[in-house]
């Protein structure tokens, strides 16, 4: 078991009197991916740099290994930063850029020998995948290769902690997807502690060990990518976290929940009887099955081919979800839908309840369905489930 490196306890973020970061407690374990992921402006670069010293909390403290640094200035700590803007000297090449700090160095008061420096930067630039550039000039590399090069320079230092502030943020899509695995494996075969900081949730997924989901600078969930998308602790993880449909419910009893007026069955207990709930329903989770057979039955309004698979709106009482099907159902096709009990989850009513999780707007067709309240009377499994 990994053991805990820094920690953050009850840490609150003012800037005069506008709170940023309200009571952050969040632990991070030694060699961990940990992501801190929300959208713009709702705290990240602010608890990264309370995390590197850059920034000292209104209140609260802040720990590592165990001591607290609330006062331990950014560079005696042994954390570095690599920032979206990654400000290489451009009047030097690669292996100069990765040395700098290196030279500047005087660990026991006197400088690092020549070899040593050699030795680390040639060994980083192997582990960044840039053996061979080091006579290069930064200007005439890639804006990966840059990157690459600005991490090499963050790793070379030998910190136990890296911070990453969106730093693939300049790049386009098919080399952020090819960076994200090389940070991965970076991360990996360093087993330096990476925090890293992004708005996008595919990233955060695709790289994280532990992922943090903020949201006005309040933390709404800690966990795995696989926990954070499976159980989303309220309404604004799970629309922030991939696609989802997110519905009024009632919970009538353990395992119950009624939407639409209809009875599911779901693998959720231990709430009250009655107790109004927000219902997840993932778009893979949907399965079209014939009119007859569905638990609800709806119009579908729009279609959007996604390569592998097709996302259609479907329209049930005025409610429009989105399921994901390898099967094309044309525009004004009538469908049954049937959703497993896995397929449901439940959650407590949060302030973010009913400000997410309709698809009305991806439909152009929205005011032209008119008979979606019939449709509710055409369930003929409702009172069976
Ligand atoms: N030095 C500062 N002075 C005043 N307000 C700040 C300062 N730094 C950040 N903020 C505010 O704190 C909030 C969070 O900012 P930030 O941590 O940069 O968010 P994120 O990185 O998630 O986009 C924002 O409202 C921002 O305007
Ligand atoms: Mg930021």
């Amino acid at each position: 078991m990994s053991k805990e490196l820094i920690r953050l306890s009850d840490c609150t973020m003012a800037f005069d009197q506008n709170v940023v970061l309200h009571n952050i407690n969040l632990s991070i374990n030694d060699q961990e991916f940990l992501t801190l992921l929300g959208p713009s402006g709702c705290g990240k670069t602010t608890m990264l740099r309370i995390i590197g010293g850059f920034q000292q909390p209104t209140s609260g403290d802040v720990y590592f290994d165990g001591v607290r640094i609330n006062d331990v200035p950014p560079y005696k700590r042994t954390i570095n930063t690599v920032f979206q803007k990654y400000a290489l000297f451009t009047h030097l090449n690669v292996f100069e850029n990765v040395a700098f700090g290196l030279k500047l160095q005087r660990p026991n008061g006197k400088k690092i020998d020549k070899e040593e420096i050699n030795e680390r930067v040639m060994e980083m630039l192997r582990v960044v995948s840039l053996k061979g550039f080091e006579k290069r000039s930064v200007s005439t590399l890639s804006g990966g290769q840059q990157q690459r090069v600005a991490i090499a320079r963050a790793l070379v230092n030998r910190p136990k902690v890296l911070l990453l502030d969106e730093p693939l943020g300049a790049l386009d899509m098919r080399l952020r997807k090819d960076m994200q695995n090389e940070l991965k494996r970076i991360q990996q075969m360093t087993g330096i502690t990476f925090v890293y900081v992004t708005h996008d949730q595919e990233e955060a997924l695709a790289m994280s060990d532990t992922v943090v989901v903020i949201e006005a600078g309040i933390i709404q969930q800690i966990g795995t990518p696989q926990h954070i998308y499976d159980e989303p602790q309220n309404a604004f993880v799970a629309d922030f976290i991939g696609e989802s449909n997110i519905v009024d419910g009632i919970m009538l009893s353990d395992n119950v929940v009624e939407i639409f007026g209809r009875k599911f069955q779901c693998i959720d207990s231990g709430f009250e009887t009655n107790e109004p709930v927000d219902v997840v329903i993932r778009p893979e989770d949907i399965e079209i099955v014939p009119v007859e057979n569905g638990m609800l039955t709806g119009t579908v309004i729009n279609i959007t081919f996604r390569g592998v698979l097709y996302d259609i709106i479907v329209d049930f009482a005025g409610y429009k979800w989105l399921i994901q099907t390898t099967a094309l159902s044309p525009v004004g096709t009538r469908l049954g839908m049937r959703i497993q009990p896995e397929g449901i989850h439940i959650m407590k009513k949060s302030q973010f309840s009913g400000m997410f999780g309709d698809y009305s707007s991806y439909s152009v067709e929205y005011d032209e369905i008119g008979d979606a309240e019939h449709e509710v009377e055409i369930d003929p499994d409702a009172e069976d489930v």
